[in-house]
């Protein structure tokens, strides 16, 4: 049965407000509580978007007895202290992307969740594109025959600021768990876990990794060449080469895009454009947490726990290939 669910928005920062744009456009999603550790900042989130109660601190809005699902929206260092602090609560949490900062942080959080068990998602909104899925939908056809290379990339010129999180090892800085999580991701989803992993990053002034590139092996021959930047802007394309043609999900690929698609003989490519779609493509992700709640599942089974386990694992090995090490949490 469909249910109206209490939201709660832990950390309003940039990606909360563009999550609370969509999340509005769902009937059932009540946009009941912001919580910030500054309560005006809580308040004023909280006329913007309409939400009914703004708290001055994570605690005070984990004790509400009303709030259903939280929302995560803090840097990645702290998802996992913030998500044992929901989880002890009983609130459902769906968690930004990196999910934590390594794989004993994740393990952690996945052990909570199953002692409370409470409904635990890492936010990884590509996964509920209907534009992704379509191309995920091709490539398990056979259409385009065995899938061979995954080519994606994620780059933008960064702000040069060393004070900014992106840069910030504390915060778990670095481009790879901010934007390299997708093309690990791609790779991921249509690929499985790599053999092998070879990598070569570049540095920042503060430390923290600005651009690598990742070559994966896998056990049939199949490869990924993935790169992620702060450095330069990129074409944010992934490119799926089959056996007999590929299909592109063009610019900003983790987004709802076109899909270019070619097949062996063809003279052109051709194109499939995404449905039009209300918002920025965060509801889906959103509808997808009370749809589980709604039939009483503790675990998504589009983004299950091991897939974010997985995820995890290989990003800490794409780290120790390229020397990323975050002191303050390894
Ligand atoms: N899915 C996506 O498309 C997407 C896009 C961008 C970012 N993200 C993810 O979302 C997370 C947040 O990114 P963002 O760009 O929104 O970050 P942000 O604006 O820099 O910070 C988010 C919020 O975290 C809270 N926070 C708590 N402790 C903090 C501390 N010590 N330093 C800084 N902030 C602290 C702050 O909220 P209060 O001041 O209100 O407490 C802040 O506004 C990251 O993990 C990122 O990977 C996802």
């Amino acid at each position: 049965m469909k249910k109206n669910y209490n939201w709660a928005i832990l950390g309003c920062g940039k990606i909360a407000r563009k999550f609370c744009t969509d999340l509005k456009l769902l009937p059932n999603a009540k946009l009941y509580a912001t919580a910030s550790r500054d309560i005006n900042k809580a308040t004023d989130f909280a006329n913007e978007f309409g939400f009914a109660k703004a708290y001055g601190s994570y605690d005070e809005m984990v004790a509400d007895p009303l709030v259903d699902i939280v929302y995560i929206a803090t840097p990645h260092s702290f998802h996992h202290k913030h998500a044992l602090l929901c989880l002890e609560h009983e609130k459902a949490v769906l968690c930004e992307k990196s999910f934590a900062i390594n794989s004993r942080e994740v393990e952690e959080m996945i052990a909570k969740a199953r002692e409370k068990k409470t409904f635990l998602m890492e936010a990884f909104w590509t996964r509920f594109q209907p534009s992704f899925l379509k191309a995920l939908e091709i490539l398990n056809s056979n259409e385009l025959g065995k899938l061979k290379m995954v080519r994606s990339d994620f780059a933008f010129n960064g702000p040069k600021d060393s004070t900014n999180r992106l840069y910030n090892l504390d915060l778990g800085g670095g481009s790879l768990l901010d934007i390299g999580i997708y093309p690990v991701f791609s790779a991921l989803m249509t690929l499985g876990k790599p053999e092998q992993i070879k990598t070569i990053a570049q540095f920042s002034p503060t430390g923290s990794e600005e651009t690598i590139q990742m070559s994966f092996k896998y056990a049939g021959g199949e490869m990924a060449s993935l790169v992620s930047s702060f450095a330069s802007y990129s074409s944010i394309q992934s490119e799926f080469w089959c056996e007999r043609g590929y299909i592109r999900l063009n610019r900003r690929w983790f987004t709802p895009t076109s899909i270019s698609i070619w097949h062996e003989g063809d003279s052109a490519e051709s194109i499939i454009e995404s449905p039009a779609i209300e918002g920025n493509g965060y509801q889906f992700e959103a509808a997808h947490v009370m749809e589980c709640l709604d039939n009483q599942l503790t675990e998504s089974p589009m983004m299950p726990l091991s897939f974010s386990t997985d995820l995890m694992e290989v990003l800490d090995r794409v780290r120790k290939d390229a020397g990323i090490v975050f002191p303050n949490h390894d």
